[in-house]
């Protein structure tokens, strides 16, 4: 990779991020949601686009399965393949967040070292990193998409949680616990973090 770099520089532009965001009257920044599928991830991210939608701000979802859908259409689930899922999404958020966009980054993103990688791309007030903090029984419980009975029963390999490793956030901005909260209270925790 560093080779095929190497005869490649950087362009300049002259409208830099800081104007970007000055002429969307906002602060940009990439609000990278975590956890085990049917965490309630996509559902929590999605009331917070609403809101702040609502509001006036330039808001923008990637959502795990919806990129798979296009950008990442090529990857699958092994650890090879997550990490480079998630490597490409952090970039495209760096390019929306330099557009001066508020993004809502919905992947499982199990690996601590991705997350890390994710958060280097920005700067330090910049990346608010969110644990969507649903135990795997009660994700498996609702399993709303039947991927857990699948799973259990061997018809789907690689699956987080069951044969597919979940390391636990060490440094979320903000850990959600949606066994004992909606996911209206929940999402309005993250607006009040962004907004303070
Ligand atoms: S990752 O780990 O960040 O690359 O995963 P992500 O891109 O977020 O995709 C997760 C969604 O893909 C569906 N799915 C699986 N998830 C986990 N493991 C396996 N093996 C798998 N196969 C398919 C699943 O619907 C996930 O959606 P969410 O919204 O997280 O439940």
């Amino acid at each position: 990779a560093l080779r095929r770099a190497g005869n490649i520089h950087w362009q300049h532009v002259d409208v830099d991020q800081a104007a970007r965001a000055r002429s969307k009257g906002q602060r940009p920044r990439c609000v990278w949601f975590t956890g085990l599928s049917g965490a309630g991830k996509s559902a929590i991210a999605n009331l917070v686009d609403k809101h702040l939608h609502a509001l006036g701000y330039h808001t923008f979802i990637l959502d795990g399965d919806n990129v798979r859908h296009g950008l990442n259409k090529d990857l699958g689930f092994t650890d090879e393949d997550r990490v480079e899922n998630i490597r490409r999404v952090a970039e495209v958020a760096r390019l929306m967040t330099e557009a001066g966009l508020i993004v809502l980054v919905s992947f499982i993103s199990p690996f601590l070292a991705e997350r890390r990688m994710a958060r280097e791309l920005f700067a330090a007030d910049e990346f608010v990193e969110v644990h969507v903090d649903t135990p795997l029984a009660v994700a498996e419980q609702r399993d709303v998409k039947g991927l857990y009975a699948k799973a259990r029963a061997g018809q789907l390999r690689n699956f987080t949680g069951i044969d597919s490793p979940y390391e636990v956030p060490e440094s979320a901005e903000l850990t959600l616990d949606t066994v004992n909260a909606s996911a209206e209270a929940l999402a309005q925790r993250v607006i009040d973090y962004l907004l303070e």
